[in-house]
Parts: C-alpha cells; sequence; structure tokens
C-alpha cells in the first residue's frame, strides 16, 4: 500500500473501539455468572482471537450486531478445558491476559499465535503465575509460543511487584488472583494502564488501588469474589485516534474532529507530548461513558517543535512511539525520546522499526540504549519502502507519514492493520487521505 500527499484532511469520525477494553471486556464476561452485553466491542482481528479463546474455555459468545456481543460466563475459576490449542494470532494482550485467567483454574491449555507472537517473551507472565501455582507442561525454546499451562488447582494468593512496566503482566496476575483466597496484591513502579483495575470493579470486585513512590500504585484484589454481569461500553481508541490525529497535525490546512476518544489519565501521554510540541488540539466535551472518561478531540494542523519526552511518561503512550515519531520528523528540532526498551518486545522490535521508516524516508533518526533521537526538519522527504515485520502499529505510521511527505511512502504489507484498526483506510479516505493499494 501507498501513501501519497493530497490536500487537507477534513471531517469528523469515530475510531473504532479500544483494543484494551475489548480483550477485558470479553474476558470478565467469560469470569462472570450470567450474561454481559459488550457495545462498541472492537471487531479486529486479535480481539476476535480472545471471543474464540472464551468460547473454547466453556462460555458461550455470541455477535448480535454491529460491534455488540452478548457472553454468558462461567464463573471464577469456571473455565473449561480447551479441545484444541487457543490461537491468539498477533496479539500480547489476548494471550496474556488469557494465560492468567487459564493460570488460576485446574485446567490445561495450550497457547500459540503467528510468528510476530512466537517471538515474544512468555516468561515474565509464567514466573508470577508458577508462584500462584501454575506449571507450564511445554514452551517453544526461551519460554515462548506455543506453551501448554496447567492452571492451579489451589491458586495461592500472591504479593508481587513487576519487573517491567507492563499491564499485561499485572492483569495477568490479577486474573489468576480472582480464583486464589484472600489478597492478590500488585506493587507497580510505574502506573500502567488500569482498565483491568476499573472492569474488576464494574464487574463487583472488590479492589483497592493507592499510590506508591512517585509515579506508582499498590493494587489489592480481594480473591474469589462473584463477578456479576455487566453491560460494558467501549469507547474510541485513543492508539487507533493517534494515527488520523497525527496525519491532521502535519497536513497543512486539516482540521478534523475525533469523536468520544478515551481519555483515562493514563493512555493520555501523546496528548500531552503533543502539546508540548505546539499541537493544536482541543478537548471537548469531556464525558463518562461505561466508567471511563471520553471527549471529542478537534486538531488543527499545527508548526510543531522538538521535545523532550521523559522515560516516565511512556507506560501511558507506549504504544504511540511510532506515531509520534512521524510527528517529531515534521517537527523543528530534535525530538528525544527516553526509556523505550519495553519497545523491542512489541509486535516487532519497534524502536529499530520506527527509526528504519524514518531512515528509508530521508529523517535523521539515531537509536542510544534505549532511547530514540529524531531530527526533525519539519518536512520529510519520503520515497521509501518500509519494512512493517508484522506490526500494525509501524504500518499506520509509514501511511501516515506518506500523506504529508514531498515523494510517497509504500509499506510492504498493510494486512495486519486489521488487527486494531478495521477500516483504516476507509476512514482516512473519508478525511481525504491518498492511499492506494
Ligand atoms: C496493553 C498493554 C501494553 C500495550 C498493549 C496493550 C494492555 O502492553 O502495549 O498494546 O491492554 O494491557 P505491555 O503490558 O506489554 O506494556
Amino acid at each position: 500500500m501507498t501513501a501519497r500527499r493530497g490536500g487537507p484532511l477534513q471531517g469528523r469520525l469515530r475510531v473504532p473501539g479500544d483494543k484494551s477494553i475489548s480483550h477485558r471486556a470479553l474476558i470478565f464476561g467469560a469470569l462472570a455468572v450470567g450474561e454481559t452485553r459488550i457495545s462498541g466491542l472492537l471487531e479486529g482481528e486479535d480481539v476476535i482471537k480472545t471471543a474464540k479463546a472464551m468460547r473454547a474455555l466453556g462460555s458461550t459468545v455470541e455477535r448480535i450486531g454491529a460491534g455488540i456481543w452478548s457472553i454468558h460466563g462461567v464463573g471464577v475459576g469456571g473455565l473449561a478445558e480447551p479441545l484444541g490449542p487457543l490461537d491468539f494470532g498477533n496479539s500480547g494482550t489476548g494471550c496474556r491476559l488469557v494465560m492468567g485467567a487459564v493460570g488460576g483454574c485446574p485446567i490445561t491449555a495450550t497457547f500459540d499465535g503467528d510468528a510476530s507472537l512466537r517471538k515474544r517473551p512468555m516468561r515474565r507472565v509464567l514466573d508470577p503465575l508458577e508462584r500462584i501455582g501454575a506449571r507450564p507442561l511445554a514452551a517453544a525454546e526461551g519460554a515462548r509460543l506455543p506453551l501448554t499451562l496447567a492452571g492451579a488447582r489451589d491458586p495461592i494468593p500472591i504479593v508481587y511487584e513487576p519487573p517491567v512496566a507492563s499491564a499485561q503482566l499485572k492483569s495477568a496476575v490479577l486474573l489468576a488472583g480472582l480464583a486464589a483466597p484472600g489478597e492478590t496484591i500488585v506493587v507497580e513502579a510505574e502506573a500502567t494502564r488500569d482498565h483491568t483495575e476499573r472492569m474488576l470493579v464494574h464487574f463487583g470486585a472488590s479492589v483497592r488501588v493507592e499510590p506508591h513512590g512517585t509515579h506508582g500504585r499498590r493494587v489489592t484484589l480481594t480473591g474469589q469474589p462473584e463477578l456479576v454481569p455487566s453491560a460494558v461500553v467501549v469507547p474510541a481508541d485513543p492508539s487507533s485516534a493517534a494515527f488520523p490525529l497525527v496525519a491532521a497535525l502535519i497536513t497543512p490546512g486539516s482540521e478534523i474532529v475525533l469523536e468520544g476518544v478515551m481519555t483515562n489519565p493514563l493512555r493520555t501521554g501523546l496528548l500531552t507530548t503533543l502539546a508540548e510540541m505546539g499541537a493544536a488540539i482541543d478537548v471537548l466535551a469531556t464525558r463518562n461513558d461505561g466508567g471511563e472518561e471520553v471527549a471529542d478531540l478537534r486538531v488543527r494542523a499545527s508548526a510543531l517543535h522538538g521535545v523532550d519526552v521523559p522515560a516516565e511518561r511512556a507506560p501511558t503512550m507506549i504504544d504511540e512511539y511510532p506515531i509520534l515519531a512521524v510527528a517529531a520528523a515534521f517537527a523543528e528540532g530534535v525530538t528525544r525520546m527516553r526509556g523505550l526498551k519495553e519497545l523491542r518486545v512489541k509486535e516487532s522490535d519497534r524502536l529499530a522499526a520506527t527509526a528504519d521508516m524514518l531512515r528509508v524516508n530521508g529523517i535523521e533518526a539515531e537509536i542510544d540504549g534505549d532511547d530514540l533521537f529524531v531530527h526533525g526538519k519539519g518536512r520529510a522527504g519520503g520515497g521509501g519502502q518500509v519494512v512493517t515485520h508484522m506490526d500494525h502499529r509501524i504500518a499506520m505510521s509509514a501511511l501516515v507519514m506518506g500523506l504529508a511527505s514531498e515523494k510517497p511512502v509504500a509499506v510492504d504489507d498493510a494486512s495486519f492493520i486489521a488487527t486494531s484498526f478495521p477500516g483504516f483506510v476507509e476512514l482516512m479516505r473519508g478525511l481525504g487521505a491518498h492511499l492506494a493499494g
């Protein structure tokens, strides 16, 4: 697929539902007794894999209409042993969260995924799950997929301090801890997205969240609750909104409105950073939707300048660095993004893939340890063919870059965009973007 420069981007749009909340809504629905209705579910490939996994684990999962799903769950600790391997495709979130849910049940399940997911580290999840009482029976080298996990017969509540800032890891421990008697405690040095904690409360569990240190949190879950089925309204995904948002900022004359975007403060690091860079983004009609803050965002093309992005902001914008790097290329001056170690273990080595995406399009970018420096010149030459490494966010970032570059930008494979943002191409074309192929 190729993106090329055209006129201003204009219009109102709503991007699909939040991926993190969509996975969690399906998993919590499966652990509640009775019917959970979800509206606005992201119907991307990653989330559909999780829906199929929850079905294979014994719950009834039905699609009622566009984005509307019904789940009849089996209760905490009640997951059934699946007949075959669970395939999570490209999705680390689906895989790791369901590993947590299985880890607290007396069943055995095999987890598998595509070539990208098979490269990603699972040891980080196995460590706490083994303390809870689960056991890996088989795994590929380096504790990778395909991996067979025997869940705990008598799950043990633990106090766990994740060695990396990861909401997936925290969530896996809390999901396993649901089936354990007593308190499961996760102590985070850096607060990560809190959708699991919010959804636990929404489904009737007792969760206490306290501050810990300067940037951290201590989350205490009381185990063995009866989860009460609850309606879930999924807000628009800020990580998907980031693509049209940056496209409008860097395309002269543009003005767009993104409707109903989730503005949970643990997801808004990109908005903070872009505001510091001089972006004209108005946060309008702030409201609460299904337990999450949402707002409409009015975005106008802006002259941007380089900034320093501190490492402690990383958890609040961890998926947004590739598209921030595109904004940084169109800014004047250097943008320094610090503390990006976790980007190396995403759907691709995203630190390397982001730097390569810029370089093949004539932008100077350096990796220094875990930091990325982008030398912005207020413009990009383009003309490059970007290797996406099965990574949806690299594909979308490169295409956005092409919309404002002097020469078109091509990506080798746009198919992975469907994992998180079905309809991306059509929505962008609706704003006036030139995408072909
Ligand atoms: C997610 C957590 C993040 C993020 C991913 C979604 C989640 O991963 O990159 O896209 O829903 O919990 P890590 O927990 O590995 O940082």
